[in-house]
């Protein structure tokens, strides 16, 4: 894999953060996401790259394409010709104002085709009233300064500076996909594991290639060895197997040692949240009777909505077992 052995830190790069180390800089690198990732290709190939916004779910590569993309269109010139600004610079109206512009106004001599870019990071965190400044910094030097924009929802990104964008969207990695690339890191770092341990980093970081790797890495550090045991451990999150338990007792009808293993969880410290979310990904997942499992995801879903709004006791969560049991009862009677 050309992205590890571009790697060129230090050493055993033993504090290195895994997500950095293995941060893919090639645009050809980056995991899944086909349509969005040839897209780029292209660009990086033909140059003259539109202004873009590149949104989607975390963990996914958003950031990744965006400096790749700048890297293999600017080579040598990347240090004068790029500016790179996260969501922890300061990027009110005035930093738009003045040091966007005063970039977008510099000369630096590229290719033909190649034009200067602007990282925006986390758009979506800027003021309308930074968005609109920057949509006509956007406007004036268009024709030596390109924009690329990362978002979680392009919705937070005003209308006028969207309809100057190429939108690329970014969806939630498959399980295959983020297998695939945490073998490469278990090799290269020649981590001992179980096929069940991959299986839990799979689960808990449920699309999301950051936390895939941190994970993996948090329980390497940890324990040294990546069993299911050890991934719960250390991501904190309820056990799919006790949740699981607990949608099987409310299937075979036994209800009351369902709402017990409830109690156990709740007592360890999870929040409603955590074990609402673990059990929406157990039933998505559950071999049952698609009627019954459309109702339990319903129920889930209401049961969720409630929570979010604040409603997040235990017995909201009892509430939400005798459902599922009830929604049982008129499938078995049906
Ligand atoms: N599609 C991907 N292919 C390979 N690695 C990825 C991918 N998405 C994320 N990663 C890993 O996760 C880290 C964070 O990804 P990043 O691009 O910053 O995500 P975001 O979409 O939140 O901007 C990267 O450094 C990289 O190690
Ligand atoms: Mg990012």
């Amino acid at each position: 894999m050309s992205s590890s052995s571009s790697f060129t830190g230090g050493g055993g790069g033993y504090d290195m953060p895994w997500v950095e180390k293995y941060r893919p800089t090639k645009v050809v690198d980056i995991v899944g996401n086909e349509d969005a990732v040839s897209r780029l290709q292209v660009i990086a190939r033909d140059g003259n790259m539109p202004n873009l916004i590149l949104s989607g779910p975390p963990g996914t590569g958003k950031t990744t394409s965006i400096l790749a993309l700048a890297h293999e269109l600017l080579g040598p010139n990347y240090k004068e010709a790029v500016l790179e600004l996260n969501a922890s610079d300061d990027r009110g109206i005035d930093v738009v104002r003045n040091k966007i512009k005063m970039f977008a106004q510099k000369k630096v001599t590229l290719p033909t085709g190649r034009h200067k870019i602007v990282i925006l990071d986390e758009a979506d965190s800027m003021t309308s009233g930074a968005q609109q400044a920057l949509r006509r910094t956007m406007e004036i030097y268009s024709n030596s300064t390109r924009f690329a924009l990362a978002c979680n929802t392009s919705s937070k990104i005003i209308e006028p500076i969207q309809s100057r964008c190429a939108l690329v969207r970014f969806s939630r990695l498959s399980d295959q996909e983020i297998l695939g690339r945490l073998m490469v890191v278990l090799e290269a770092e020649k981590v001992p594991y179980v096929p069940e341990g991959l299986e839990a980093i799979i689960f808990t970081a449920d699309g999301d290639m950051r936390q895939a790797l941190n994970n993996l890495q948090a329980t390497y550090s940890g324990f040294r060895f990546v069993n299911q045991e050890n991934v719960f451990k250390v991501c904190d999150q309820p056990h799919p197997l006790h949740v699981k338990n607990m949608v099987r007792q409310v299937l075979d009808g036994k209800f009351d040692d369902a709402c017990s293993g409830l109690k156990q969880l709740y007592e360890l410290g999870y929040s409603p949240t955590d074990i609402i979310t673990t059990l929406f990904r157990i039933i998505k997942n559950y071999d049952m009777a698609e009627y019954l499992k459309l109702e339990f995801m319903k129920e889930t879903g209401f049961a969720h909505m409630r929570i979010s709004e604040g409603v997040g006791s235990y017995l909201q969560l009892c509430g939400l077992l005798s459902k599922l049991a009830l929604a049982r009862e008129k499938a078995k009677a049906a």
